[in-house]
Order: C-alpha cells, then structure tokens, then sequence
C-alpha cells in the first residue's frame, strides 16, 4: 500500500512541473509569429514598414537622381529611386586610371567606375522599366543571392550594391521593402546596361 502511495505522489509531482510547460509550447509557437507580423516593426502597415527601411538603408543615396542645392548634391525629389537617368552621359574622365586605381561615382552617385567597369544604379520605382513586373521572390532572389533582375541563372550583381548586406534583412523587412516599392510613383527610365571594363585590372 505503501508503495502505491509513493508511486501517486511521483505522479502527481511530475504531473505538477510538466503542465505549465506543456500548456505554455504551442502557445508560444502560436503567437510569436502572428505578433511579429502584426506589428511591422512598429509601423502601422507594411509598406510604412518597408518605406522605413529603404530610408535608413540609404537606398536612396545611390538609386535616386541628385540635383545640386546650396550644400551640394540633395535627392531629386521628383524622381525618388528611379535609378541612372536614361541618356545621361558619364562625365569624360579617365577610366583606365579609376578602373585600376580604385572607384569614383558621378556627382549623382547613380553611376560607379571601378575595376568592374561602370555600373548604374538601377530603377527601383513600380513601372514596368523598374521593378513593375518583378514578383517578391526575383526580389528575394536578387538580394539574397546578388543577381541581377533577381533571376538565380543572371549575372551577379556588380559594386557598389551592397546586397552582402542587406541579405542578412530578415523575410519579413525584405517583403516589407518589395511592397514599398510596388507602391512608388511609376518612373519611366531605362537605365543603361552595366560597362564592362576597358582592361583587366591591375594594381
Ligand atoms: C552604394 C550604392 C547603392 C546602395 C546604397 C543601394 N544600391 Fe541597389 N544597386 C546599386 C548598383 C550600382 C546597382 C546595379 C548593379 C548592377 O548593374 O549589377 C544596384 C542594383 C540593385 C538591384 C538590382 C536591380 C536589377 O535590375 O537587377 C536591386 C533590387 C537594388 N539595387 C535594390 C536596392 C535596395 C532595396 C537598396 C536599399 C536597401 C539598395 N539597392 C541600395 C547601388 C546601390
């Protein structure tokens, strides 16, 4: 009887310490989730989220024409993240030296010279000419793996985009970011196709 008893009450002690644990798990596996989706990042909706991070990722430093004010170059407001304007020629300097001595952008930062060739900082608005007819997963693809049009099989993305960076966003900020930029003002603006360099680069 003895033993019964003893046997009831390791039973009822272990029932004791193991319930509140039982009952907490699938609560939290529940909820954590849903509270993070729910919240972005303290913003109201995802796309103020995303607008958010393009801000202070400084997206807008190299993919948004400049125009000169009274302290130097300031973001073209009119043409927010529409990327290298179509036309605009890259200033006559002498790229054998930058392509082999180190970079240089263009007073609009929206064109780099360094021993890749030239780049130009691509159309980021919501016309078919930016990223319009992408779906969330080219731009998945595109910063998480560096490949250009966020194609896997496409050409890897060239400096200074700093898509070893911004890889490490999180699946949410990244969706965050691609809805923002579906909800941009469209800008019609092809950008030109990256330079190769002029020679291969030496030191
Ligand atoms: C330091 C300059 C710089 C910054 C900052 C920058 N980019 Fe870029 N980005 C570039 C350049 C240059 C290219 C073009 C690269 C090429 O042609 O291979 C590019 C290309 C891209 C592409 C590929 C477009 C295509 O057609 O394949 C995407 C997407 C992109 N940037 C998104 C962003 C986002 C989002 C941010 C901010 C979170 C950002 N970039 C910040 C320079 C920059």
């Amino acid at each position: 009887m003895k033993k019964y008893s003893f046997a009831i009450l390791c039973l009822l002690v272990a029932a004791v310490l193991l319930l509140p644990r039982c009952a907490k798990n699938p609560d939290a596996a529940a909820e954590t989730p849903y509270e993070m989706k729910a919240t972005f990042g303290g913003y109201e909706n995802q796309v103020k989220w995303g607008e958010h991070l393009v801000t202070i990722c400084g997206c807008n430093d190299c993919h948004t024409p400049k125009k000169m004010g009274p302290m130097g170059p300031e973001l073209d407001s009119t043409r927010l993240l529409s990327g290298h304007p179509a036309g605009m020629p890259v200033a006559d300097i002498d790229r054998k030296l930058l392509e082999s001595k180190g970079i240089a952008a263009t007073d609009m930062m929206t064109a780099w010279i360094g021993p890749w060739g030239i780049s130009y900082t691509a159309n980021l608005t919501s016309d078919e000419t930016g990223i319009g007819t992408w779906q969330e997963s080219n731009f998945i693809t595109a910063i998480r793996e560096g490949k250009f049009k966020g194609i896997s099989t496409s050409r890897p993305l060239l400096p200074p985009m700093p898509w070893q960076m911004y890889r490490h966003m999180t699946d949410d900020e990244l969706k965050a970011v691609f809805a923002y930029l579906k909800s941009t003002k469209p800008i019609k603006n092809i950008v030109p196709e990256a330079t190769p360099p002029l020679m291969a680069a030496t030191k």
